[in-house]
């Protein structure tokens, strides 16, 4: 099985985001990663669910969105029915996550759970049952192209044995700095999130490796 590959689209023209999705849609793309910031939980600001709701209309991929935000609980609602299918929240940025996973999927969309590098695994390890994709960030929340941090690659087998344990089948996504080197650190992983590598090189030649490199 190869990877599963979201371009995150913080890497692609904001004034061309359809033309961006198509092309990467055709390169071989599977979901879309949508990077939502708000300058308050990260030292940046991006995109809210006004913009899912377009991007809903313009392709039929699975819409990946991180939540980068203080809050989320408040805006789980306009993701859902902006159309969002996988709602990723920040355990550092919830007091309640489990009402909160519970929450999303009661809207109907897949429950995602990540956490920054520096919050240790075993914050996330007791909800992993109640989620469908589990986000290992592998570069510090906030910009594209950074460098992707290895000592994190741990957390993705830590993840893979708590979830063969409970019985889960959630996806372990990884997200951050990866490119044709640093994927090969990620073989536990099913879904490869990657903006910079393959917007800033040949969409499908840069999409097929990242696949190939699972085989
Ligand atoms: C970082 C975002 C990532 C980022 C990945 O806060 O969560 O999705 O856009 O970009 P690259 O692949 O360039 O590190
Ligand atoms: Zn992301």
């Amino acid at each position: 099985m190869s990877f599963i590959i979201s371009p995150s689209i913080l890497s692609a023209d904001f004034a061309n985001l359809e033309r961006d999705i198509k092309a990467v849609e055709k390169a071989g793309a599977e979901w879309i990663h949508v990077d939502v910031m708000d300058g308050h939980f990260v030292p940046n600001l991006t995109i809210g669910a006004p913009v899912v709701r377009s991007l809903r209309k313009v392709t039929g991929l699975p819409l990946d969105c991180h939540l980068m935000i203080e809050a989320p609980e408040k805006f789980i609602k306009d993701f859902a029915e902006a159309g969002a299918n996988y709602i990723t929240i920040h355990i550092e940025a919830t007091k309640d996550p489990v009402k909160l996973l519970k929450d999303i999927r009661e809207l109907g969309c897949k429950a995602g759970i990540t956490l920054r590098p520096a919050t240790a695994v075993e914050k996330i390890i007791p909800f992993l049952g109640l989620v469908d994709l589990v986000l290992v960030m592998t570069v510090d929340p906030g910009f594209s192209g950074q460098k992707f941090m290895v000592e994190q690659v741990e957390k993705i087998k830590t993840i893979r044995a708590e979830l063969k344990r409970i019985g889960s089948k959630a996806l372990i996504e990884v997200d951050g700095g990866i490119n044709a080197e640093t994927v090969a650190m990620c073989k536990d992983a099913d879904v490869l999130v990657a903006g910079n590598y393959i917007f800033k090189n040949d969409y499908a030649t840069a999409i097929k490796t990242l696949k190939d490199a699972k085989r």
